[in-house]
């Protein structure tokens, strides 16, 4: 989604917008601009397509100026092209935003009548023209963003520049946008890794929060003008950890960083010679009498609460829903006062999953929230966060972040069994044992990337696949179904084991490879009897398991043995070669694997 950064300091702001929005790029974009504030008047460029376009022009422009704006647009409203790009300009007034201004259409009726006219079809272009309006009607400039905003219908996080008062203010309202604060110097951004070779100080913002940045000053209010006090925090994140470190993609980096990523999440918290686990400094809501947890989330974070919801209701007996946050939102779901909601998020910023937890708080749910993020709105929000340790997660395909996520899941499932006495001291034990096992085996399937990648080479010229599992393996094909299609563009679905003869089965022939994951574990029996049904209409397998004997392997067209764990665990290990498997297929076919197109990696609009 659209990325936001601006500079407000001593020094050249050009070179360090440019490569605040190259670390943005992962973000998602289509187009990029920059607005630069030297001595005299705002100097304005955009390019549709990449960041590298828009450094080409103003490396030869030697654009000065110690105050400006940059933007990574993601199309929402008008094509994606030059004149639709950000920044944009009325009068003397510059405005970056990411977000969606409903009510832009009512807006630019009234000031069209006022005489204002537009040079793009974006709902972001009213936001200067509403600016530069009440400036006009004798308003100063801080007030008049004020007032803009109040009139403002949806989504924003926004950056504005004024060329006659040298001005910058940043404002938002459920869009993203943090403050960094250097030496005598000021950055604002969309999110950490833009910035993080800057500063380790931060503010994040919060919605209706206005930061006025004036002659290396920085106030900040609220839309009525009120002083207001934010905390600024240290982030201990590192630029090595927001760079490729010798990777050829984020993407890989990422995979491969997921053995240190399930220790980091597990430091601390998993007491294994107690049999306890604790969450140090996480005030968890109250569990007693709990009667109902959901578990909502979108995308890779919404496979990971299908697996939560696995490892809950088999061992504590609590009924788990899980949801689409986009859907939970609007069908009115029947929450009672005193279930547990836990929004599960990488990101901590997409839009429906921080209106599904608002909704759920006023039905009366308490809230906890599985976060990567530290200072991002869900972890803000929510009454409690248990933070996965993965580190920033730059590729837009998540790979990290969701076997953090359910190395979380257990713990508090853990967690949760010795509060309700479901667990003793004992059973807690034996199951950190294995989860303390798990980077170890994590890594050994890493080291089988090479086998997985001269499998990507037999498959790579398919163009259709079908993943298949059961139980807690479902949720396993679907997320490696949507890994292949996020990054290779080949067309994946998922269906459950046992569904497939609903449908699927039509498509079955030597064209459609049908990856099965399928463990040793409770559903093995039937889910051989799929892949029978899959080898009788001459269907290629490529088989998952954790049991080299596998009962199918012999006939099967491709093996992949992973390390054996216990059940809850397991899609930890099936996911890491359907990760690489992906990888390698979209790596070989050459696509964007970090950026792929249309995707972005934080949706924060709706
Ligand atoms: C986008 C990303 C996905 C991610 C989903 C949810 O679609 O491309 O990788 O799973 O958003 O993001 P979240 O940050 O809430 O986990």
């Amino acid at each position: 989604m659209c990325g936001i950064v601006g500079y407000e300091g001593t020094r050249e702001a050009c070179d360090i917008l440019i490569e605040a929005l190259s670390r943005l790029e992962y973000r998602g974009y289509d187009s990029a601009g920059i607005a630069l504030l030297g001595q005299g008047t705002i100097h304005i460029e955009r390019r549709k397509g990449k960041v590298e376009e828009l450094r080409k022009i103003v490396s030869g422009a030697a654009l000065k100026g110690s105050i400006g704006l940059a933007h990574t647009r993601w199309a929402t409203h008008g094509v994606p092209s030059e004149r639709n790009a950000h920044p944009h300009r009325a009068g003397d007034v510059v405005v970056v935003h990411n977000g969606i201004i409903e009510n832009y259409l009512a807006l630019k009726q009234r000031l069209k009548r006022a005489g204002h006219v537009f040079m793009s079809d974006t709902d972001t272009e009213v936001i200067p023209h509403l600016i530069a309006d009440y400036a006009e009607k004798g308003r100063n400039f801080t007030d008049s963003v004020r007032l803009a905003l109040k009139d403002l219908k949806g989504s924003w996080a926004i950056g504005v520049l004024k060329e006659s008062e040298r001005t910058l203010v940043a404002a938002k309202n459920q869009s993203p946008l943090i403050v960094g604060i250097g030496d005598g110097e000021y950055f604002i951004a969309s999110d950490i890794p833009a910035i993080i070779n800057r500063t380790d100080r931060f503010i994040f913002l919060e919605d209706n929060d206005m930061a006025i940045f004036r002659g290396r000053d920085m106030r900040l209010t609220n839309v009525d003008g009120e002083e207001v006090v934010r905390e600024v925090r240290q982030v201990r994140w590192t630029t090595a950890m927001a760079e490729k470190g010798g990777y050829s993609h984020f993407m890989l980096k990422e995979i491969f960083e997921q053995s240190r990523a399930i220790s980091d999440t597990l430091l601390g918290r998993a007491r294994e010679e107690e049999g306890e686990v604790e969450f140090e400094g996480v005030d968890l809501p109250d569990l007693a009498g709990i009667r109902k947890i959901w578990m909502v989330a979108c995308g890779t974070s919404h496979h990971a609460c299908m697996i939560g919801r696995h490892m809950i209701e088999t061992n504590l007996r609590i009924p788990v829903e899980t949801d689409l946050a986009s859907e939970f939102r609007y069908r009115d779901p029947i929450v009672s006062p005193g279930d547990l909601f836990i929004s599960v998020s990488q990101s901590g910023e997409t839009a429906d999953t921080i209106a599904a937890m608002r909704d759920a708080r006023s039905r009366g749910a308490r809230t906890l929230s599985i976060c990567n993020v530290l200072g991002s709105t869900l972890a803000r929000e929510a009454d409690s966060v248990v933070f996965t340790h993965a580190g920033p997660e730059i590729g837009v395909a998540s790979t990290k972040a969701f076997t953090t996520q359910i190395a979380v899941m257990f713990l508090l499932m853990l967690f949760i069994g010795r509060k309700l006495g479901t667990f003793g001291c004992r059973d807690v034990r034996e199951r950190l044992r294995e989860i303390r096992a798990i980077p170890r085996k994590v890594q050994s399937v890493l080291d089988t990337t090479r086998s997985i990648e001269a499998a990507a080479e037999r498959y790579m010229s398919f163009r259709n696949f079908l993943f298949l599992g059961r139980g807690i393996n479902f949720p396993t094909a679907l997320e490696g179904a949507l890994k292949l299609k996020e990054i290779s563009y080949i067309h994946a679905e998922a269906y459950a084991a046992g569904e497939m003869k609903h449908g699927p089965i039509a498509l079955i022939d030597e064209s459609m490879p049908v990856v099965c994951v399928s463990p040793a574990d409770r559903t093995y029996k039937k889910t051989c009897g799929n892949m029978e049904e899959v080898m009788a209409r001459k269907g290629n397998i490529i088989l998952i398991s954790d049991d080299e004997t596998h009962e199918m392997a012999a006939r099967a067209a491709q093996v992949i043995v992973v390390p054996r764990t216990i059940y809850e665990l397991q899609p930890i290990l099936s996911m890491v070669p359907l990760q690489l498997f992906a990888y390698h297929i979209a790596n070989l076919l050459g696509t964007d694997v970090d950026q792929p197109r249309n995707l972005a990696k934080s949706v924060t609009v709706e």
